[in-house]
């Protein structure tokens, strides 16, 4: 029998690392590194948590737009963390998979992505991390593809998002206190459930999700039904 009361699939737009540091009078860049471990201590304790799919916003089509300083340090970061932390997905058999438009990355970020690929493909559970993602353009590239092979229904067009793979999202969190989606899973989030909590993204620990996954194990999911 299914567990309906258990989340497969919980994704996390990670906010607040500007206002995290602002509030402790640092860096900017210094919240985003204490975002990066915020994301290393959640990724080690997701494998005892009963999720299959864990899928992290990190960087939204529209972060462009911030000053270049910025966009440099968390390209940064991106190098960083996929050089320490590979041999521990591999070790713990965690399968990355990215979702936007990641080629359109730096060529030696794309490299080091595809590499990690390649070396976690094994990997049983799955760490989707959003890298130059927008929803809006997932949904209007795939109901092209769909467009182009004759047939565009619900499901041939969520047959061509970047997540076909994965399990349907249970439980979407935000963090910061912010409540919107910032155009993340727009399609995906058609009846998973939401927890938007006030917590600072730098300061989210496996706690933090533990307390979110009990409450969505409390919900009544009804699809429209009754
Ligand atoms: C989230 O923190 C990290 C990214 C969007 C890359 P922010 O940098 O958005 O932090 P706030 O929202 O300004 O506090
Ligand atoms: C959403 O956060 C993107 C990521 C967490 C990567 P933003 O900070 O970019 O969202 P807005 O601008 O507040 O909507
Ligand atoms: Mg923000």
């Amino acid at each position: 029998m299914t567990d309906h009361s258990r989340a497969r699939h919980v994704a996390i737009i990670m906010d607040g690392n500007g206002r995290w540091a602002k509030r402790k009078g640092l860096p900017r860049a210094v919240g985003h590194q204490r975002g990066v471990e915020a994301v290393r201590k959640l990724v080690r304790s997701v494998g005892d948590m009963g999720i299959d799919c864990l899928t992290l916003y990190a960087f939204s089509s529209e972060n462009w737009k911030r000053p270049e300083e910025e966009v440099d340090d968390l390209m940064n970061l991106m190098r960083k963390f996929i050089k320490s932390d590979l041999p521990e997905f591999v070790a713990n058999n965690v399968r990355l998979k990215i979702i936007g438009d990641w080629q359109g990355l730096a060529p030696d970020i794309v490299a080091m992505l595809e590499d990690a690929l390649e070396q976690t493909a094994g990997g049983t559970h799955t760490l989707a991390v959003a890298l130059n993602y927008g929803a809006q353009q997932e949904i209007a590239s795939a109901a092209a593809k769909a467009a182009a092979s004759g047939e565009v229904t619900e499901e041939s067009i969520a047959a061509h998002l970047y997540t076909a793979d994965l399990p349907p999202l249970d439980l979407l969190i935000r963090t910061s206190g912010e409540v919107r989606l910032s155009n993340f899973l727009l399609w995906q989030a058609a009846y998973a459930e939401m927890a938007f909590v006030d917590t600072l993204w730098p300061d989210f620990a496996p706690e933090h999700l533990h307390q979110a996954l009990d409450d969505f194990a409390q919900r009544e999911r009804r699809y429209g039904g009754r």
